[in-house]
């Protein structure tokens, strides 16, 4: 697979990717690297990165807990503790070997240790594969509130190694496969047929296609000014569906990808009701997804709670809920507001 340029950084594949992680740790002549693992990377995903990579450079394994309750603060200082008890000085590499929660936390403790040292992202799960680890967004979490902290800093490299998909389960890949999906919606609805269409589609296949369509993107707006802000197709009501669960004592939590497709099908619903989006694509897209995803269970006394996290959305600007929403497949608009009365009709849509 051909490497991906972005704006300051290249992302490579496969084989080469080690070659070139390897190339940059000797042209940088770093001090030493920290390679930051959770409980789940430093057994499955550990023993191949450090079998490929070829350095005489001295490493630091920093290991901490797997999962979205750890992206905090917190484990940050506990971070950036080992790093300073270890040495850790302006010429470090610090390498995140793991999901969304390691590449987000990870290229955050860099960019803000001693002002700053260089990362290099080695996503392992579908999800930070096309989304978490491209495009500078780095960050942890405030309480229940995702990604409230954090900057915006690039990497010097991604190492982007399929392999790594071995190592998780088919629920992750699934959750990944719903951002595919999304790319698919707003900007080459191949991704979203060939998944529809062939329960069994290669999704590595796919990998690169969403990377160079999230590259666009964020190349035209690093900063989210504009029409980045279409990655967030089927993300505000996916947010808030995802949080309602997350915090629910009632339901099991939901992974990011189910809660997006959710988010997916409502919003379909609403972009057929504001924009006049095709209701044959709208009954398509929910029964495809709900074929993929399953259907939650989601009843009509949850919907209160759910309107509560939307309002709370930090994508809201002056108070209105803010939504990406299709005109047509491949053709979006960014910046449409509804009526509550559609947000419940949609959710009574999505149950039905
Ligand atoms: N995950 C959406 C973005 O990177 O903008």
């Amino acid at each position: 697979m051909t490497t991906i340029q972005a704006a300051t950084y290249p992302i490579h594949f496969e084989g080469k990717a080690y070659s070139e992680l390897s190339k940059l740790i000797t042209n940088n002549n770093y001090s030493s690297l920290f390679v930051l693992v959770d409980d789940n990377t430093i057994e499955y995903c550990y023993p191949r990165f450090i079998q490929l990579l070829e350095t005489d450079k001295k490493i630091e394994i920093i290991q901490i807990a797997s999962g979205e309750i750890h992206k905090n603060l917190d484990t940050c200082e506990g971070v950036w503790n080992v790093m300073t008890e270890l040495g850790a000085d302006r010429k470090s590499l610090m390498i995140t070997l793991g999901g969304g929660v390691i590449t987000d936390l990870g290229g955050f403790v860099a960019s803000t240790f001693k002002r700053g040292i260089d990362f290099v992202n080695i996503p392992t799960t579908l999800l930070s594969m096309v989304d978490a680890s491209v495009g500078g967004k780095t960050g942890v979490d405030l309480g229940v509130l995702k990604n409230q902290i954090g900057v915006f800093a690039n990497p010097e490299l991604i190492v982007l190694d399929p392999e790594y998909l071995h190592t998780v389960t088919p629920r992750e890949i699934r959750s990944g496969s719903a951002e595919i999906i999304k790319y698919g919606m707003t900007h080459d609805i191949r991704l979203f047929n060939e998944i529809k269409d062939n329960p069994n589609v290669n999704i590595i296949d796919l990998i690169h296609r969403s990377i160079e369509i999230k590259n666009e993107v964020v190349l035209e707006d690093p900063k989210e000014q504009g029409v980045r802000k279409v990655l967030n197709w089927g993300h505000t009501m996916g947010h808030a569906v995802e949080s309602y669960f997350l915090e629910s004592e009632h339901k099991e939590a939901l992974t990011h990808g189910e809660a997006i497709a959710i988010g997916m099908i409502c919003e379909a619903y609403i972009s057929q009701k504001e924009l006049g989006f095709s209701e044959e694509k709208l009954a398509d897209i929910k029964k495809s997804l709900q074929q993929i995803f399953g259907i939650a269970p989601i009843i009509k006394s949850d919907y209160d709670a759910i309107l509560e996290y939307l309002i709370h959305d930090k994508k809201n600007v002056g108070g209105n809920i803010n939504f990406v929403l299709l005109k047509e497949y491949e053709d979006f608009k960014l910046n449409c507001t509804t009526t509550q009365e559609i947000i419940i009709e949609s959710l009574d849509y999505y149950t039905s």
